[in-house]
């Protein structure tokens, strides 16, 4: 029989394959809890559940099912550009965010080019870069986030693309825009920036640039976002890249036909419209930040500042036994060793008991350990 492990193309031989959070069913049937019960803060969803616009939103779409969607997404795409203050033309859609990142790599990378990005940085960026057979180039961290002088360096000629998360999972740390304007201007303007910024929404103020400031002065930036963290639509899989008209017309060039669905489509338009709930989701954000940070602090572990909708805690110690202590208790949270973190936990930002409970789940754990 031949052996189509071996047939897989090379960079595909070698990847591992995305690990998502535990799904609540999995837990429940493996412990015979009851689903209800389980707290699930392993994914950086949006606790809030969906919002009543976006429910009538996809009602209303319902009727439509037998129907392709827009393929070319103009209700959204004009609704994006207004709020970005672009060219509908350089709006690019995509199923996730993920999606983006999928046809960026497919776009510009090959065998013989690499893609250069941060140690503890987002899975994603070497799947998609491997899945090409390009090769990844992972610069170590400093201080846990993007040392972006590092990453100037390790651009060669064969550079294609870097990926940039601001701010990045899981770490949660980000950058400023002094050190994005500095990044900016020295990367070689043939090599492709990609600027993630799947998390902007929740880090509003501070000291965080807005990627769209940029685009104007820097074509070889790319700035993707999506709706699945603070828009609360992560099931519906919708996110939406910004770039220069050239790089839109290249990467609409190699998607799916089809590749945002109708109800993703019609979700997205309203939850654009939906301020109120972007507020309610960045208030209970910086709520859960420090709720989570105030437990920490009373149980004596040290955490990674965040700008994200999720905390990384320093556990001192191998902290898989700490997730598996915390799933018997019912609460899922995410390990990170495969981030190359291995006493780390990375902890979604629940509603206030959910974080509740994942600090007195927490505390009983580590005081059997
Ligand atoms: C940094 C970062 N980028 C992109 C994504 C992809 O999200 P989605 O495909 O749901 O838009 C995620 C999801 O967790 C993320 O953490």
């Amino acid at each position: 029989m031949s052996d189509f492990l071996a047939l897989a193309q090379s960079g595909v031989q070698q990847l591992s394959p995305y690990v998502p959070g535990k799904p609540v069913d999995e837990l429940a049937r493996e412990l015979n809890l009851d689903p209800a019960s389980i707290v699930k803060l392993a994914s950086n969803e949006n606790p809030l559940g969906a919002s009543p616009k976006v429910r009538e939103a996809i009602a209303n779409e319902l009727a439509e099912l037998t129907r392709y969607p827009d393929g070319n997404g103009f209700e959204l795409k004009a609704r994006l550009a207004e709020r970005c203050r672009v060219q509908a033309n350089q709006v690019t859609l995509g199923n996730g965010s993920n999606d983006i990142l999928e046809l960026v790599a497919r776009a510009y990378l090959a065998p013989g080019l690499n893609a250069v990005f941060s140690e503890h940085a987002f899975a994603v960026y070497p799947i998609v870069t491997q899945a090409v057979g390009a090769q990844a180039r992972v610069v170590a961290a400093k201080e846990w986030g993007h040392d972006l002088p590092a990453m100037l360096a390790a651009i060669d000629a064969n550079t294609r693309i870097v990926f940039v998360a601001n701010p990045n999972n899981p770490t949660g740390t980000w950058f400023n825009a002094q050190a994005l304007q500095a990044f900016l201007r020295d990367v070689p303007s043939d090599v492709l920036v990609v600027l993630d910024e799947a998390y902007i929404e929740y880090a509003t103020g501070g000291d965080l640039p807005d990627g769209l400031d940029y685009l104007a002065e820097f074509p070889n930036l790319l700035v993707s976002r999506t709706f699945s963290k603070a828009y609360g639509l992560a099931a519906l899989r919708v996110g939406y890249a910004l770039s220069s008209p050239v790089i839109a017309d290249v990467l609409n060039r190699v998607r799916q036909p089809f590749n945002v669905n109708s109800l993703a489509l019609a979700a997205a338009c309203a939850a654009l419209t939906d301020s109120d709930y972007l507020a309610k989701s960045r208030e209970l954000n910086e709520f859960g930040m420090q709720q989570l940070e105030n437990g920490c602090r009373e149980l004596g572990l040290g955490w990674i500042p965040s700008k994200g909708n999720f905390l990384c805690i320093d556990l001192g110690r191998v902290a898989a036994p700490v997730f598996q202590g915390l799933l018997q208790e019912g609460v899922i949270v995410r390990p990170v060793a495969n981030y190359g973190m291995p006493q780390h936990l990375r902890v979604t930002i629940g509603l206030p008991t959910e974080n509740a409970r994942f600090l007195e789940a927490l505390s009983k754990v580590l005081a059997r350990a």
